[in-house]
């Protein structure tokens, strides 16, 4: 799917998509009868991706203002069918009887370093940068089909070894399965699969 080819739009204190959201995307092949989860959709990119080809999307962000973004753009491009959006922090509203075959995150994963700005819930992972993006995946392998897959982006600048760790402490088995090194960061997506 080529964003030039959408009407999509990013409302203002949305997390315009960058490098690191069309690593994800590129990074997933879905199938069609992938259920799958966006979580942190932002304006909704993977999530419009996603529904034009996988059998049923969820896409959830702690901030309203992004989940209505990626409603309103599913809608502008006649995609709202197989989707619903929420807003959600992390999975805490997702049914513990939900569970999907694809689950990704491109997480706020910078370091704090004592400066704030408007984007904070976008871009700060904790202090060591991967703090939510670890909660997160103690929290999605609890929601995974049987050989499922979990997707995350990670970055050179914050602990991805500790990210891997609880990883690999949740039974998934780790793929490096795209980078790119931009400026003095390398970002990585990770793939987790059930064992
Ligand atoms: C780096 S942006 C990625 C947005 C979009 N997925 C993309 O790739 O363009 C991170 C997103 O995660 C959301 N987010 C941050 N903390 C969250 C949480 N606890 N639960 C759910 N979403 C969260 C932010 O609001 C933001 O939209």
């Amino acid at each position: 799917m080529r964003v030039e080819d959408l009407d999509f739009r990013v409302d203002s204190g949305v997390y315009a998509p960058a490098e690191d959201s069309f690593l994800l995307m590129d990074a997933i092949d879905f199938d069609r009868d992938d259920v799958f989860l966006d979580v942190g959709c932002g304006a909704g990119l993977l999530t419009l991706g996603a529904a034009r080809i996988a059998r049923r999307v969820v896409a959830i962000d702690i901030s309203l203002k992004a989940a209505r973004n990626t409603l309103r753009n599913l809608k502008r491009n006649g995609l709202g069918f197989p989707c619903s959006v929420m807003q959600s922090d992390l999975l805490d509203s997702i049914p513990p009887a939900v569970l999907f075959s694809v689950i990704a995150f491109n997480p706020p994963y910078l370091p704090y370093d004592g400066t704030t700005t408007d984007m904070d819930h976008a871009l700060l992972g904790g202090v060591k940068g991967t703090e939510l993006a670890e909660h997160f995946i103690q929290q999605a392998v609890r929601h995974l089909q049987k050989e499922g897959s979990i997707f995350v982006v990670s970055s050179s600048l914050a602990n991805i070894k500790d990210l891997q760790n609880v990883m690999v402490n949740c039974g998934l088995d780790i793929k490096i399965v795209a980078s790119l090194s931009i400026f003095f960061e390398k970002i990585q997506v990770l793939k987790g699969i059930q064992q």
